[in-house]
């Protein structure tokens, strides 16, 4: 068995947007791994949010100082990505029992397809189980607060998306 903690670690996902709970597994990932790479997948066949331009920038602002941490995009097959940047492992967060088929066939079919590389699945801290990128929009949206749960740059751009009156607590001005 290679030794991987000197390994460069891929984090991939769609990160629209890339919430505290992300923010956790890279900082897990990379108290075991040399480097953490965030991979964004670009997929033209989602409707995002926010742009792969958007979030790519998003996300090197968040990890501005971050020696360990590298932002890039990705299309095409995973693997193959891993590959071509010298990668060995996969991170994957988990954080309900429900994510875990999923990602068990996704970790599975990636093996099948080059053995060589490893999936690890990491925990959040439990006050994130709960946080996924697409109910921090609709909470945002709908005008719920949302500065726990994303850092404060995403906040930012989430408003100036959605305008200024989502993401405040019921009675706060404007
Ligand atoms: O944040 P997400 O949307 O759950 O991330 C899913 C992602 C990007 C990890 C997955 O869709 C992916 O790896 N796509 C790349 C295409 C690929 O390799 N597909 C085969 C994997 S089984």
């Amino acid at each position: 068995m290679n030794r991987r903690r000197d390994a460069l670690a891929i984090f991939p996902g769609s990160f629209d947007p890339i919430t505290n709970g992300h923010l956790d597994i890279v900082t897990r990932g990379l108290s075991v791994f040399r480097e953490v790479l965030i991979a964004i997948l670009v997929n033209p066949e989602k409707k995002p949010l926010f742009t792969v331009e958007e979030r790519l920038e998003t996300i090197r602002q968040v990890f501005r100082g971050s020696r360990r941490v590298r932002v890039d995009t990705f299309s095409g097959l995973l693997v193959d990505y891993a590959e071509e940047v010298g990668a060995s492992v996969i991170i994957r967060g988990i954080r309900a029992i429900s994510d875990f088929e999923f990602e068990f066939q996704m970790a599975l079919m990636n093996r099948r397809l080059d053995p060589r590389i490893e999936t690890v699945f990491m925990m959040p801290a439990e006050s994130y189980s709960y946080l996924s990128s697409r109910l921090v929009k609709e909470v945002f949206q709908l005008g719920g607060r949302v500065s726990d749960l994303v850092p404060p740059v995403v906040e930012r751009r989430m408003r100036d998306k959605y305008g200024p009156r989502r993401g405040r607590p019921a009675g706060e001005a404007v």
